[in-house]
């Protein structure tokens, strides 16, 4: 509750000094692979951090753009978000939350003038793939993956999914039988 009204507060005194033409809620956590002793309250953060933390930064700006009548809203998800993975379930299901909120909000806005665009990355060096200990297929460096997700923004994409290697491979693996694909994909890395 504190961390939304400070956000608010702070969301607010900066488009009152420079109105905010583009706000991007990237914020988000994953963990380290391998053995968890504080696996619940890990799970927590994931999906407080994630889901409530992208509200936070998203909702206080609604009005002000609605007032302009413009705006443009990008909301980081991933191509995890695409089917819960035993490699990382809450990750999964917190990039899933975002992603369905993120397109059920660009209709909402659509006669509001603001534009609402949802980034689903593969991996990207960062921080957090720095910590993953596993082999992460199509790895793209930070620099590219921003001239993707500039490019999507610029051309009002709903969806910015990159690298299309992956992209593809998680519509079939999500595609797939549920049974199926739990057999394989349970033999992966474990995270949280
Ligand atoms: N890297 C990938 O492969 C990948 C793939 C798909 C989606 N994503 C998503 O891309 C976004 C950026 O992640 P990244 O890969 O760039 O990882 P990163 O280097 O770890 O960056 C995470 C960002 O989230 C911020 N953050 C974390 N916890 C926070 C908190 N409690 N309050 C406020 N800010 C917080 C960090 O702020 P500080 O700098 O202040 O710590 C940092 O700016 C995340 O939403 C992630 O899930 C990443």
């Amino acid at each position: 509750m504190q961390n939304r009204l400070e956000m608010a507060e702070w969301i607010s005194q900066i488009d009152q000094k420079a109105p905010l033409d583009l706000v991007i809620a990237n914020a988000g956590i994953s963990n380290e692979t391998g053995l968890n002793l504080r696996e619940e309250e890990q799970v927590r953060d994931i999906f407080s951090i994630n889901i409530v933390g992208m509200l936070n930064t998203v909702l206080p700006i609604i009005q002000p753009m609605k007032l302009r009548h413009r705006g443009q809203i990008a909301i980081l998800s991933s191509l995890a978000g695409f089917r819960g993975m035993p490699s990382a379930p809450a990750y999964c299901a917190s990039k899933a939350a975002v992603r369905s909120y993120g397109e059920g909000l660009r209709g909402r806005l659509l006669n509001d003038g603001i534009q609402v665009s949802v980034i689903c990355p593969g991996f990207v060096k960062s921080r957090i793939t720095d910590a993953n200990d596993f082999e992460m297929p199509f790895m793209m460096k930070a620099d590219k993956a921003a001239r993707f997700i500039r490019k999507g923004l610029i051309n009002n994409r709903a969806r910015i999914a990159f690298p299309w290697q992956s992209y593809l491979l998680v519509r079939i693996i999500s595609a797939l039988p549920l049974s199926w694909a739990d057999k394989w994909l349970s033999r992966g890395p474990k995270k949280i």
